[in-house]
């Protein structure tokens, strides 16, 4: 297009140089400029003057002066378009130079750009290389956390496992507890409800006991006064016979004029400094009575009932029963000092007897009967008491006998309780409840200071004379005999 363009203005040019030029004699002008070639055909001007030759204006001098003038002109517009066409190429040789230039530019640009895609796809590249690694790695962390994340998961599967075992358990203890609680008030209800029947059952037996007290005090009362009536039938009988026994001893000393008989009489009861009765026994006095002892290391004289045909005699009594005309149900003073009449019924007192026992070795016997006619004995090798401070606790030992055994009395080391001192081991007061002093323990199986019940007043009574390994706990005994006589007698 540029080149044909090119070839046009040439041919124009052509023209305007005189169209007496030969198209064949002409001059090729090559030009090139960066990767465009421009070929330019011009007329050369020999060619052009053989033909101006025709013209009269430079063979011969007489010339047409207008054509002349008209040549002139033609030249200098010639010229002109010869000059603006050199302008022209002149212009456009710049312009293209110009767009060479642009171009070049342009190249260098592009060589850099290429410089720069090459460094940049070098970049690229690089980077394509480094992402790879990058990804690689990435996996892996990806892979690992995977790895770990699936632990963790697992952790906490079973550590929820765990925690869900762990409220199960400690649910099923919530349940437990809540039974062992139910339970426990149950328990503690019942119990409640037992100590409440118990209580209410220890009322009622109180209430029966003190109704049975009452009724056996009456009973008690009635029986004294019985006795009383007929005790004094007996004190006058007493009196007759005293009465008979002096007038015949009167008799018998004015008849025999003699009076040592009588004196020998009265010996029996003559003060004497004997221990016990063993001693009245040796000292010859063998018939059963009352003597008077002395109390050991003292001046302090008793009166005691001595045994002398029991078993050999020497025996010294302690407690004898078998009418129920002396009451037993005494305090701690009466039981200390002793009660009733040496002659009837009696305690020889606590004092004495705990000092007699602890002056030498004493074995006990116990005589006992009952009201079908029967009797037996307990006994035992060795027996005391001790002293006040420490309330007359009893120790026996070595049993032998046909009523019981040797926890017949009760047991060894008890202490001696009254119904004003209560040293049992009952909760209750024994002394109160079943009456009398003795050696209770709680209350223990016998009681020889209980009430004495008279003939077929005597069975099912539990508060009467009591031996229970010979006729049980509810049998009150018709007579009683407790004894002492020094081991070496
Ligand atoms: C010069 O060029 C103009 C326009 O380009 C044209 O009209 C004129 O005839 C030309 N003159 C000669 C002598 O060729
Ligand atoms: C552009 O690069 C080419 C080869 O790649 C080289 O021949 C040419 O001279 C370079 N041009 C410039 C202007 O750097
Ligand atoms: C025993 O004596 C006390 C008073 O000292 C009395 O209250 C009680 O009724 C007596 N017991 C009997 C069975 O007589
Ligand atoms: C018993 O007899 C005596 C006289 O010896 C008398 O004073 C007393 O009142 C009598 N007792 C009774 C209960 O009869
Ligand atoms: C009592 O007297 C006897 C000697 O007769 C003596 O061995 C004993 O230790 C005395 N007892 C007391 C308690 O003084």
């Amino acid at each position: 297009h540029w080149e044909l363009k090119q070839v046009v203005e040439v041919l124009s040019l052509c023209l305007v140089m005189g169209t007496r030029c030969s198209a064949a004699v002409k001059r090729e002008y090559n030009i090139q400029h960066g990767q465009c070639s421009y070929t330019f055909l011009l007329p050369e001007p020999e060619n052009c003057q053989t033909q101006s030759s025709n013209y009269p204006v430079q063979k011969d001098g007489p010339m047409d002066q207008d054509e002349s003038a008209q040549r002139l002109e033609q030249l200098e517009m010639t010229m002109e378009n010869n000059t603006q066409w050199l302008l022209k190429l002149e212009n456009y040789i710049q312009d293209s130079m110009k767009q060479d230039i642009v171009q070049l530019q342009q190249t260098a640009v592009h060589n850099h750009t290429a410089t720069m895609i090459e460094i940049g796809t070098n970049l690229l590249s690089q980077t394509a290389e480094q992402t790879r690694k990058l990804t690689n790695v990435e996996a892996q962390v990806i892979h690992h956390t995977a790895r770990l994340e699936r632990r963790l998961l697992e952790n906490s599967l079973s550590t929820n496992k765990l925690e869900k075992q762990l409220i199960v358990q400690t649910n099923e203890i919530n349940k437990l507890k809540d039974k062992t609680s139910i339970l426990e008030k149950k328990l503690m209800d019942m119990e409640e409800q037992k100590q409440v029947d118990l209580k209410t059952l220890q009322d009622e037996k109180e209430q029966l006991e003190t109704l049975i007290l009452r009724q056996t005090a009456l009973i008690g009362e009635m029986e004294e006064q019985l006795l009383r009536v007929s005790s004094n039938n007996t004190f006058l009988q007493q009196q007759q016979q005293e009465l008979l026994d002096t007038v015949n001893g009167l008799i018998q000393t004015i008849s025999a004029g003699s009076v040592p008989e009588s004196k020998s009489v009265m010996m029996r009861d003559t003060p004497s400094t004997f221990l016990d009765c063993a001693a009245v026994f040796k000292s010859g006095n063998t018939q059963s009575g009352v003597y008077t002892l002395t109390l050991p290391n003292t001046t302090t004289e008793v009166k005691a009932f001595c045994d002398m045909e029991t078993d050999g005699g020497g025996w010294t009594v302690l407690q004898k029963r078998f009418d129920g005309t002396v009451d037993f149900n005494r305090t701690w003073q009466e039981y200390k000092k002793g009660f009733g009449e040496p002659s009837k019924e009696f305690w020889l007192g606590n004092e004495f007897i705990s000092r007699l026992t602890n002056q030498h070795s004493y074995k006990l016997r116990i005589e006992l009967s009952d009201w079908e006619g029967n009797s037996g004995f307990s006994q035992y090798d060795e027996f005391s008491l001790e002293s006040e401070a420490q309330n007359y606790r009893i120790h026996f030992k070595g049993y032998s006998g046909t009523a019981g055994k040797i926890s017949s009395i009760g047991q060894s080391g008890s202490d001696f309780s009254t119904k004003d001192a209560d040293n049992d081991k009952c909760v209750c007061k024994c002394s109160q409840l079943i009456t009398g002093g003795w050696w209770f323990d709680a209350c223990g199986p016998s009681n020889l200071n209980g009430i004495y019940y008279q003939q077929r007043q005597n069975s099912n009574r539990f508060n009467g004379i009591k031996w229970y390994y010979w006729k049980g706990s509810r049998y009150s005994l018709k007579s009683t005999a407790m004894m002492v006589r020094p081991a070496d007698f």
